[in-house]
């Protein structure tokens, strides 16, 4: 067992920080000296201290030998992986490099119709053949879920020369299909499965929360560290475990899709959010469990409204329904957003969904509350 109070890399970004020289290497506002003065004015100048390149003590995030490794290792263990990558481009780059890292031109691999757009151009980028499989939908709720086992399996059978299985998990809607069971059928075809966890990165670290893609028998995860934790906006993680991933061919993938000077603020805010995770995981995630479950209850006894209720659903994730209003999703994102001061993660047809995390507070779900009553009785104007 590490010790997961350490933060490697955010000790040594702070160090140089407050390292005194004379600056001659990118960026150009050179820790902030040269900074146009309106962003100064909107941040203030010390987060440009912290806008460092890959100097020395800092490691390289393509070939990590240094703090960037002990950070990830120090990640690998909090979430369950046996080797861990930070990223700076999302979870947007990690299912590129997943895919290219199993499939190569002409590879079949299975994945759901309603694929995130980063699968799609992982196909593009590979030249992989993709079999497309329609989710479950619920047409009264108009809400696509997840494949099934059934349909893994039957393509499986239709195409075993298929390279690889990438499965969404959790939906934007937070519903989690059978993991354990898609697992379990593609690795009776000895190939790896993939997961777009970007909505799931917080499954680590609650026994109330449906299980994590690498604890359902994942061998390849991506998540949005920054959607659902404290990690910086496009500052997410690709995880591995077993041996049906080859390490070499992930890390040579994320070298194609990502930046050679990668945001150290961002691979700092990683590290951050892991030692936060790991040490009041447990904690944060009980808290934003009873706010989730304060709003769910509250808002569910408003007339006309009821709330996306099912089987291994993120509790976090809330899902109101407000076509029994008279309106669509999309009005009352509109009258939440412009008139009570509630934005949304996105309104559709007949819902809106919202995501409750560590970073919300018990006035946020009064405010969310209250909204809702407002729509509800129809006195927002
Ligand atoms: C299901 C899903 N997968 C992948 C992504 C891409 O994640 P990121 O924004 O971290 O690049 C998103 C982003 O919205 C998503 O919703």
């Amino acid at each position: 067992m590490r010790n997961q109070n350490q933060t490697p890399l955010l000790d040594a970004l702070k160090a140089c920080t407050t390292h005194a020289h004379a600056p001659f290497y990118t960026p150009g506002h050179k820790r902030g000296k040269g900074i146009a003065q309106p962003l100064a004015d909107l941040l203030g100048t010390k987060i440009f201290c912290a806008d460092l390149t890959e100097l020395a003590n800092l490691d390289n995030l393509f070939a990590p030998e240094g703090v960037i490794l002990a950070a990830q290792e120090l990640a690998a263990e909090a979430f369950g992986a046996a080797q861990t990558w930070f990223l700076v481009n999302g979870s947007t780059c990690g299912i590129e490099a997943a895919i290219l890292a199993t499939c190569g031109t002409g590879d079949k691999i299975i994945m759901p119709r309603n694929v995130h757009s980063s699968a799609i151009a992982g196909l593009i980028l590979s030249g992989a053949m993709p079999i497309f499989l329609n989710p479950e939908y619920d047409s009264v709720l108009d809400i696509a879920h997840s494949i099934t086992p059934e349909a893994v399996q039957a393509a499986l059978q239709k195409h075993p020369d298929t390279k690889a299985v990438l499965v969404v998990y959790p939906t934007y809607y937070g519903v989690c299909g059978n993991l354990q069971a898609i697992a379990q059928i593609t690795h009776q075809y000895h190939i790896p499965l993939l997961v777009d966890e970007a909505h799931g990165a917080h499954f680590a670290f609650h026994p109330d929360l449906p299980p994590s893609a690498l604890a359902a028998g994942a061998d390849l995860t991506v998540q949005s560290t920054h959607k659902v934790l404290g990690a910086m906006t496009q500052a997410s993680m690709l995880h591995v475990q077993g041996d049906r991933i080859d390490i070499d061919r992930v890390s040579k993938a994320l070298q194609l899709v990502q930046s050679t000077s990668p945001s150290y603020i961002l691979l700092a805010s990683l590290d951050a959010a892991r030692q936060q995770m790991a040490l009041y995981g447990k904690g944060l995630m009980s808290r934003t469990l009873e706010l989730a479950d304060i709003a769910r209850r509250r808002i569910s006894q408003i007339p006309g409204l009821s709330i996306l209720q099912m089987p291994n659903l993120d509790q976090t994730r809330l899902t109101v329904t407000v076509s029994g209003l008279g309106l669509t999703g999309f009005a009352a994102e509109e009258i939440l957003d412009e008139k009570l001061g509630v934005t949304a993660e996105f309104g559709s047809l007949q819902h809106l969904t919202f995501i409750i995390s560590l970073g919300n507070t018990a006035s946020d779900i009064e405010q969310l509350v209250q909204g809702f009553m407002r729509v509800g009785s129809g006195e927002w104007g």
